[in-house]
């Protein structure tokens, strides 16, 4: 079967736009696109299933090409019903790449084609909140129990998988992606922190400066976040339940409060928790009429628009991606994006420096999966490799390091004097 019949895409016709867009991203990915694919030519990938489920758009399915060039037979789908560029899964068709997905597809869709992706049986999975191994282990244990690795992109997908190992449910490696320092030290934080103010300004078209922002959940997003709101003139009002993360956010220059104190005079309120319903039902009163809502986690319910589209007596779309509810009377509550990852399902992404970083921890992580060097369990990253990856980057930008010279290190036993 021809890879257009088994792929599920909207309109193979769409593939030289998707085609222009990856090349832009190849143009700015010097680690995917030389450190990752010399790394991949020993063939330690050559004929292996590979699955890629992550946001696919133009970054991703950079990687998912520099697997295949490498000799991976690569399925992908995306990790999210309202994220998926119909043009760049065209473009990944023509690449030769079996795809399953199209933009909001709705969750049934969605559901479908997963399964799908594991229906062809994957040894290795790229995944993205580890939306495929967790299915798997429930809908498909015996396709489950022969993966052979998983790599993971995200702080709640690592922490499912975690979970999973804790029930004695984890029969294969792990990578935690999400934990090595070239991921969540730059893409949770710069890459989530401007792409998600920078796609709630595009949708709505408003001004940052002088508003009050409430972020709830000072994570690595939540600081990202909070620091590209004051850099465009906006109020960062900090929200958290951990004391520590709110001290962080308080000592970094930000204004802290309960949501109940914030809620009332916040013109925009962003989730980052990585749970569920941190924005709840009995919320939406307490806010301002129109208050707009934008969401940056990774479930779609951090925000609960269903309960919200439950309370709501009108609904409408007033602009692309902005949809009003209207409660108690007349009180106005917008959100973006669905609920969904409002800088992916609503904007353009991570900037590619960032996804470049971020993919060549995942590359390099089912590249290690592969050559059978990651025990069981869920393991962070060797950090010799998180630094090669790191002084890659630096190197992409002609930028060398010093090393330590004889004589600079710390003797103590200069200090300690002689042994009695
Ligand atoms: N949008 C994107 O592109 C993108 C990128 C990276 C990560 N993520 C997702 O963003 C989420 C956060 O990631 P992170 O790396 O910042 O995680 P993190 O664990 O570093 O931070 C989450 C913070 O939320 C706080 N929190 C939890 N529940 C809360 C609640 N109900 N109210 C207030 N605070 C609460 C926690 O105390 C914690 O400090 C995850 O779901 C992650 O997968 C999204």
């Amino acid at each position: 079967m021809s890879l257009i019949n088994s792929s599920r895409i909207a309109d193979p016709e769409l593939a030289p736009e998707g085609h222009r867009s990856i090349e832009w991203a190849r143009r700015h990915s010097p680690l995917v696109d030389g450190f990752l694919r010399d790394r991949l030519k020993d063939g330690a990938l050559e004929g292996r299933r590979v699955a890629v489920v992550v946001h696919l758009e133009a970054k991703t399915a950079l990687l998912a090409t520099v697997l295949a060039d490498a000799g991976a037979q690569v399925v992908a789908a995306g990790s999210n019903p309202h994220s998926t560029r119909d043009e760049i899964a065209a473009a990944l068709v023509d690449r030769g790449v079996e795809v399953h997905s199209t933009r909001d597809s709705g969750y049934d869709a969605w559901e479908k084609d997963l399964m799908a992706v594991a229906d062809t049986g994957p040894e290795l999975i790229i995944d993205d909140g580890a939306e495929l191994t967790i299915r798997m282990a429930s809908q498909r244990p015996a396709a489950f129990q022969e993966l052979k690795g998983v790599t993971e992109q995200t702080t709640t997908g690592v922490a499912r998988l975690v979970e999973l190992e804790s029930r004695g449910r984890l029969p294969f490696p792990v990578l935690a992606a999400n934990d090595a320092a070239c991921k969540h030290l730059f893409d949770n934080k710069y890459g989530t922190g401007q792409s998600t103010v920078q796609a709630i300004l595009n949708l709505t078209n408003m001004l940052m400066a002088g508003k009050d922002v409430a972020i709830l959940g000072y994570g690595w997003v939540g600081r990202g976040i909070a620091a590209h709101v004051r850099a465009l003139g906006g109020t960062a009002w900090v929200i958290e339940i951990d004391p520590v993360k709110a001290l962080e956010g308080f000592m970094d220059g930000h204004r802290v409060g309960s949501l109940s104190d914030v809620l009332p005079r916040a013109d925009f309120i962003l989730t980052a928790t990585g749970g569920r319903r941190a924005v709840a039902r009995h919320h939406f009163s307490m806010m301002k009429d129109g208050a707009i809502l934008a969401n940056a986690g990774h479930h779609d319910l951090e925000i609960d628009v269903e309960a919200l589209a439950d309370e709501a007596s009108d609904f409408r779309t007033v602009r692309p991606g902005i949809d009003e509810y209207k409660i108690n009377n007349n009180q106005s509550v917008l959100v973006l994006a669905n609920g969904a990852l409002v800088n992916i399902a609503g904007g353009l992404g991570h900037p590619i420096e960032i996804m470049d970083l971020s993919f060549a921890v995942q590359g390099v992580g089912c590249h290690e999966l592969a050559r059978g060097t990651v025990p069981q369990g869920v393991n962070v990253i060797d950090p010799l490799l998180d630094s090669e990856i790191a002084r890659a980057k630096l190197s992409s930008h002609g930028i060398l390091l010093d090393v330590k010279e004889p004589g600079q290190a710390d003797i103590i036993d200069d200090l300690l004097g002689p042994e009695a």
